[in-house]
């Protein structure tokens, strides 16, 4: 199958690469050229475990190539819009111009035969409006919604846990299409399900709202546990082997952050509100809430293990990318925490083993260590916001032989608590005594 992928980010770029790998010829399109430079030659323009693998295949068998020129889309039958849709500066609402910038540069490009897939997500409704945008120039939109996690992109886009077509009326030409493109995970056997367009695009906001809502949940008894003294993780144990609530999303901590899960939630709310049925999801509201107040428990456990003033004093944030196995430092806990204690007077010195270049693009004010030693030398204070291997491998005597105060906040609950308390630690971890 010839594709076109417009949008080269952490979704797009994965695409691409995946889609070459797997047989098809692919031109990835992106207004940005630096990115679609890189891209060219085999270099992702950021952090995720086996795509530079994946890139350097896919170029070298001549079945994936890169521009800027959305003319290029002609060659293809499938197009696939892939672009983000950040949360709008003025509110809550997604902010869907790269969309409409996608699909209006694609159309010089499409025709009868041609399929546009679209897999940003998007607020409902907006693929029928799409439909009609494209719908004279005879090509057809199936919404593709994409489910894939970030540091697992390849696996994900290659093997997902199902596929959904959105579609506006039976159309057995777009299912042939997408059959096509997706026939290794078909092969596979995974669940693969046609609805109509509204469906689809709500069966993505309503994966994230699930998802941000169980981790709020676990957040919430977290915040009920550190008032009597229960124990978070042994809770999410307890209840995790009820196969009905399972153990999978359920670590209590500083919270969710990352390009989705916020600005999903927010986005639907928002959307619901437009639609009025804003008192169906204001839950998600609580949700975000309680995600968000999780950043300020750091925060104030930080300040309350410092004696109440931060001025001065030096404190090791371990990781400031929103998760491990990623670079990304969109509305990041970590960086928020590592800025906020920078804002009481603290002397921060945060390190990652990825995302120091983008955490320093944001925030120039905060100090970052490339080495893990050198952010624990003299600390007074060391706390843990992003689970890295590195980190959760982190030998606590020899870290106490670096640090002057030897206090650690455990912001994931990642840390083997005995193991830091036998080393001489004092250790507070999120809703545990
Ligand atoms: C999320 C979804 O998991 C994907 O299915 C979806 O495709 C993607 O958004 C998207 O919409 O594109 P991602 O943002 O890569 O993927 O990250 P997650 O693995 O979902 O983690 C989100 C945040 O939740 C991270 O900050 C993580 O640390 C936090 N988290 C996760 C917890 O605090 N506790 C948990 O138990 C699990």
């Amino acid at each position: 199958m010839r594709i076109s992928v417009t949008g080269c980010g952490y979704l797009g770029a994965v695409h691409a690469a995946a889609m070459a790998q797997l047989g098809h010829d692919v031109i990835g399109i992106d207004v940005d050229v630096h990115k679609i430079d890189r891209l060219a030659a085999g270099e992702p323009p950021f952090f995720e475990p086996g795509l530079p693998e994946l890139l350097t295949e896919s170029i070298a068998s001549g079945r994936l190539r890169f521009t800027t020129d959305p003319a290029a889309a002609a060659a293809a039958t499938a197009h696939f819009i892939a672009v983000g849709t950040p949360q709008a500066s003025d509110g809550n609402a997604a902010d869907l111009r790269y969309v409409d910038a996608a699909v209006d540069a694609l159309l010089p490009a499409i025709g009868p035969g041609h399929v546009v897939v679209g897999k940003s997500t998007v607020p409902v409704g907006t693929a029928a409006r799409l439909a009609e945008r494209i719908q004279s120039t005879g090509a057809r939109l199936v919404w593709n919604p994409e489910f894939l996690r970030e540091g697992y992109a390849v696996r994900d886009t290659v093997e997902p846990d199902r596929l959904v077509y959105g579609m506006e009326a039976a159309d057995e030409a777009s299912v042939a299409v997408l059959d096509e493109v997706y026939a290794h995970a078909i092969g596979l056997g995974t669940p693969r399900m046609i609805t109509d367009f509204a469906t689809a695009e709500l069966v993505k906001v309503a994966a994230n709202a699930f998802l941000a809502t169980k981790i709020s949940f676990i957040n919430a008894m977290a915040e009920i546990a550190e008032v009597v003294g229960a124990d978070v993780t042994q809770l999410a144990d307890a209840i995790g082997h009820d196969p009905r609530i399972g153990r999978r999303f359920l670590n209590a901590g500083v919270g969710f952050g990352g390009g989705c899960l916020p600005k999903d939630i927010r986005a639907f709310t928002a959307r619901a509100e437009e639609l009025g049925r804003g008192e169906a999801v204001a839950f998600l509201k609580e949700v975000d809430n309680i995600n968000l107040r999780r950043r300020r428990r750091v925060v104030d456990l930080a300040m309350a293990e410092l004696g109440g003033s931060a001025v001065g004093r030096k404190v090791a944030v371990l990781g400031v990318t929103f998760k491990p196995h990623s670079d990304d430092v969109r509305d990041s806990p970590a960086l928020d925490v590592a800025v906020a204690l920078k804002g009481l007077g603290a002397e921060v010195v945060a390190t990652d083993p990825k995302g120091i270049a983008n955490a320093r693009a944001r925030h120039p004010q905060l100090e970052y260590a490339e080495a893990v030693e050198e952010a624990l030398r003299g600390a007074d204070l060391v706390i843990l916001v992003t689970e890295w291997p590195e980190y959760t491998a982190i030998d606590p005597v020899a870290a106490r032989g670096l640090v002057a105060g030897a206090t650690i906040i455990d912001g994931r609950n990642a840390l083997d608590r005995d193991d830091w308390v036998a080393a001489g630690w004092r250790y507070r971890g999120m809703g545990r005594s």
